[in-house]
């Protein structure tokens, strides 16, 4: 069986080690404050969010959200954004992606300042993390790189092979891995031959939003299988594709999905990454909860930036 990457044990560490560094700052001064911006109603960012905000409130940081109705324009929403950066009290600024279509996103993280961007997506912080500067890192990748430390999986020399391409995941993924000195691929939908790229992975990182598509023969036998996907599966053939009755460990996850109604599965095939991988990370309790505990940990430093600073 191979290991499991328990990613709530690492969030609990690294929360750990963030609750002196809060009573440090709001002895010296003040908690600090993270303002969170919902637009609409995304079932799964409402999620996010609520956790977020609990993380945060568990930990003394000072957190607030911001809840701009669907039809808010991109004019209303930089109004938002604006009013943030200038409040002094509020060290970190998180806009919840994706934004209603008629937003203009790339805009809106643009207007946040670098100093307050929590979430490491201004191009000013990508441009850090490109040239290998100091500045906020995008939390989930970063919470990855954290987690195969603190479990001492090497990384240096090894072949890392990324699927996924997006801002939030997939680019900064491969710079991060980049600097930890290891062989990155990127690669996508539009990838000739994707199996067998991905075979070649030590450390085989999966960010593409489609439930179970890394199978057994995209993991190379012994290689480390990083799960980033949450897909949620609500149609009773979908799961019985996945997991074909007679299958070990398929009748659990039919129960499952006949209980609540719907099944949560990352974009690892979870009964083939059981025979194939040395280590893998679960879905859910694997990649999630860290993406939260390295918001926390963005928000303090920039606290920490800030106060000292003021
Ligand atoms: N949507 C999905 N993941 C994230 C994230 O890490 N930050 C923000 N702002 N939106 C997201």
């Amino acid at each position: 069986m191979p290991r499991i990457l328990d990613g709530n044990r690492i969030r609990d560490e690294i929360t750990s080690e963030c609750r002196p560094r809060v009573e440090k700052l709001t002895t010296l001064q003040r908690p600090p404050g993270l303002a969170v911006v919902l637009v609409g109603h995304n079932p799964a960012s409402e999620i996010y969010v609520r956790n977020k905000v609990k993380t945060s409130h568990e930990l003394g940081i000072h957190s607030e959200t911001l809840m701009p109705p669907e039809t808010v324009t991109t004019g209303e929403l930089l109004a938002v954004v604006d009013e943030l950066n200038r409040r002094p009290e509020i060290d970190g600024i998180l806009v919840q992606m994706p934004l209603p279509p008629h937003v203009d996103s790339k805009r809106v993280l643009l207007a946040v300042s670098p100093e307050k961007d929590v979430d490491g997506f201004h191009p000013c912080n990508v441009g850090n993390l490109a040239t290998g500067r100091p500045g906020p890192r995008s939390c989930t990748p970063a919470g990855i790189i954290e987690m195969l430390k603190r479990y001492q999986i090497p990384i240096a020399g090894k072949r890392a092979v990324v699927v996924g391409r997006s801002d939030i995941v997939g680019k900064p993924m491969a710079l991060m891995l980049l600097h930890e000195n290891s062989t990155v691929t990127i690669c996508h939908s539009k990838t000739p031959d994707l199996a067998a790229v991905c075979r070649e992975a030590d450390i085989l990182i999966a960010a593409i939003g489609r439930a179970a598509m890394i199978t057994a023969d995209y993991i190379r036998p012994g290689a480390t299988v990083i799960d980033v996907g949450m897909n949620r599966l609500d149609n009773r053939a979908d799961v019985e594709r996945i997991f074909p009755a007679g299958r070990p460990g398929a009748a659990e996850k039919l129960e499952a999905f006949a209980r609540r109604g719907t099944l949560l599965i990352g974009d690892v095939h979870p009964l083939d990454v059981l025979e194939k991988a040395s280590a893998y990370t679960p879905v859910p309790g694997g990649v999630g909860p860290l993406t939260i505990a390295m918001l926390m940990v963005n928000t303090i430093d920039s606290a920490e930036r800030r106060i000292v600073v003021c």
